[in-house]
């Protein structure tokens, strides 16, 4: 009987067991912007449907972490939300990551597409991120667009000096 090797992947919902692996990940992929695990936990925690991993053949690859928050107030890099609001004015993605090998082959865009569904069914009028690590181009593929506001730039400064806040309305 011939065997064929199983190769299965996909992105699924994150765990409370998957966040060692999701900090491995992070500190591959954001050596430049390190956070602690509590900050991914927290997250888990308080928005569970928007952080995801993705999944193939048994390891995790990627990651993406993302809740309802105010408009025009990004937290800055390694801090604890503590809460989210109880009205919401925007949906935010507090990080996209996936492993160098997994790039380039769509994972990032399918996700995307599932926040963005998340994002309207939370009642978000929009989609806002710190778009870091040159990857302005990939979130602009998918209707976002830099917004330039002079409130947030020592913010944005304590992710890098080309970290730039971007917004998607949502339909
Ligand atoms: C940025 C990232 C999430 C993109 O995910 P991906 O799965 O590689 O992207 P996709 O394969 O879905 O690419 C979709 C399109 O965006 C383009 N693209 C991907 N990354 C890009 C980038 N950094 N800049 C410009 N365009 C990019 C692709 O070429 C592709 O174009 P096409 O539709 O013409 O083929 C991924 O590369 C990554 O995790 N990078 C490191 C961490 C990071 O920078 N995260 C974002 C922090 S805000």
């Amino acid at each position: 009987m011939t065997e064929f090797p199983m190769t299965t992947g996909g992105w699924r919902p994150m765990r409370p067991a998957d966040l060692p692996a999701v900090a491995a990940i992070a500190d591959r992929v954001h050596e430049a912007y390190p956070e602690d695990p509590e900050i991914f936990a927290e997250r888990l925690r308080l928005w569970p449907e928007g952080c995801w991993v993705y999944e193939k053949d048994g390891a995790l690859i990627a990651y993406v972490l993302s809740h309802p928050a105010l408009a025009f107030a990004p937290p800055s890099l390694n801090t604890l939300l503590g809460a989210l609001p109880e009205r919401p004015t925007t949906y935010y993605i507090h990080d996209l990551a996936l492993l160098p090998e997994t790039r380039g082959q769509g994972a990032g865009s399918a996700i995307v597409r599932i926040l963005l569904e998340g994002a309207a069914r939370a009642g978000c009028p929009d989609v806002s991120l710190v778009a870091v690590n040159e990857s302005a181009g990939f979130w602009g593929r998918h209707g976002f667009e830099t917004v330039s506001d002079p409130t947030l730039e020592t913010k944005l400064r304590s992710y890098d000096d080309d970290a730039r806040f971007m917004v998607r309305p949502l339909g």
